[in-house]
């Protein structure tokens, strides 16, 4: 079954079942518009949450950032103000820095890889380690592929070619200095001011999957992608640590099991349509290449300058190695 049928038929499911009257319905904000991952991650929560609960626990969700930046429903949420939020990993890392591991330019190399880190060991003690420095609890993952550069000046194929662009970061570190590592200066800004700076020409780029791009209209804005490959990109679904103590075991249990329902669902979304939200970007107008040389010379700028810079941040050079070497790869 396809994650677009399991999700209409959880839907008529809980439907059938009618929502009891008391029903807890729980805010959960979502930093990107419809149609993308972020969505599609929500969408499938608040279903099986309905479903595992008989309907007395649903969730409606906030697109477009409307209770806040990315960022700031980290803190909500570790206040107690916000409830739940879906966001990308790279807006967590500021609150819990081991996290970071995860973007680091070309530690995840596939969806695979994404899968294994966050469904694995690793991905447990990240979610232990955020709950203690965020205060917030991981409960489900989506992948949303890798962040693929977007600018409305000229194709870019090379580090090279870089130079001349004014492009937007998150408010992140690692990849503020993974653009300095390639030459150039980035522009860190929130999530929520994006948008209109491209619009309005304040930066000519920015990156982000596929699937983001697509559903925040970037192709209104953008005209040339590089098909890059260094940060894979993730979106932890989080939970107010105190209000996910402030319910029963069981309650706990059902959220958390509808959280891993939501993982597998938004696994299997990516693989259904990431393909689809591409050629339907090219069809609106936007032009891709690929970076030179199979990405070597990104590549190889990113790793040797950006990871040293983070072993401290990120809890120690072992953590990467232990990230690295559960992938099958060699320590750094
Ligand atoms: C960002 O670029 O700030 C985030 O990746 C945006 C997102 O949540 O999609």
């Amino acid at each position: 079954m396809t994650f677009m049928t399991r999700l209409l038929t959880g839907s008529a499911l809980v439907l059938a079942m009618a929502i009891p009257a008391a029903a807890k319905e729980y805010r959960i904000a979502v930093g990107d518009g419809a149609g993308g991952t972020q969505e599609a991650l929500g969408k499938a929560f608040v279903a099986a949450l309905e479903e595992k609960t008989g309907g007395e626990m649903t969730g409606k969700l906030f697109l477009n950032g409307q209770l806040g930046d990315e960022q700031d429903t980290v803190t909500a949420a570790a206040t107690g103000t916000l409830d739940f939020s879906i966001l990308a990993i790279n807006n967590i890392t500021p609150f819990s820095p081991s996290v970071g591991t995860l973007t680091l330019p070309y530690v995840i190399l596939s969806q695979d890889d994404a899968e294994a880190i966050t469904q694995g060991e690793v991905g447990q003690q990240m979610i232990d380690q955020t709950i203690e420095d965020a205060g917030v609890r991981i409960i489900g993952w989506g992948y949303s592929g890798f962040r693929v550069l977007t600018n409305s000046k000229q194709p870019v194929s090379t580090v090279e070619d870089l130079k001349g662009l004014v492009v937007r970061v998150p408010k992140n570190e690692i990849m503020i200095e993974t653009y300095k590592a390639w030459g150039i200066n980035p522009t860190p800004m929130a999530w929520g001011e994006t948008f209109a700076a491209l619009q309005q020409k304040v930066v000519d780029g920015q990156d982000n999957p596929y699937m983001t791009v697509y559903a925040m209209k970037f192709d209104e804005v953008q005209k040339y992608i590089t098909d890059l490959h260094y940060i894979f990109s993730i979106e932890p679904l989080i939970v107010s640590e105190a209000l996910f103590e402030s319910l029963s075991e069981e309650e706990q249990q059902q959220v958390l099991e509808a959280g891993k329902q939501a993982t597998q669902d938004s696994a299997a979304f990516l693989r259904e349509e990431e393909a689809k939200i591409r050629e339907e970007l090219v069809s609106r107008g936007m032009e891709i290449s690929a970076p030179a040389n199979d990405e070597k010379e990104f590549m190889d700028l990113a790793t040797a300058a950006v990871w040293p810079k983070f072993y401290d941040q990120i809890g120690g050079k072992e953590v990467l190695d232990n990230v690295l070497t559960s992938l099958g790869r060699e320590p750094a």
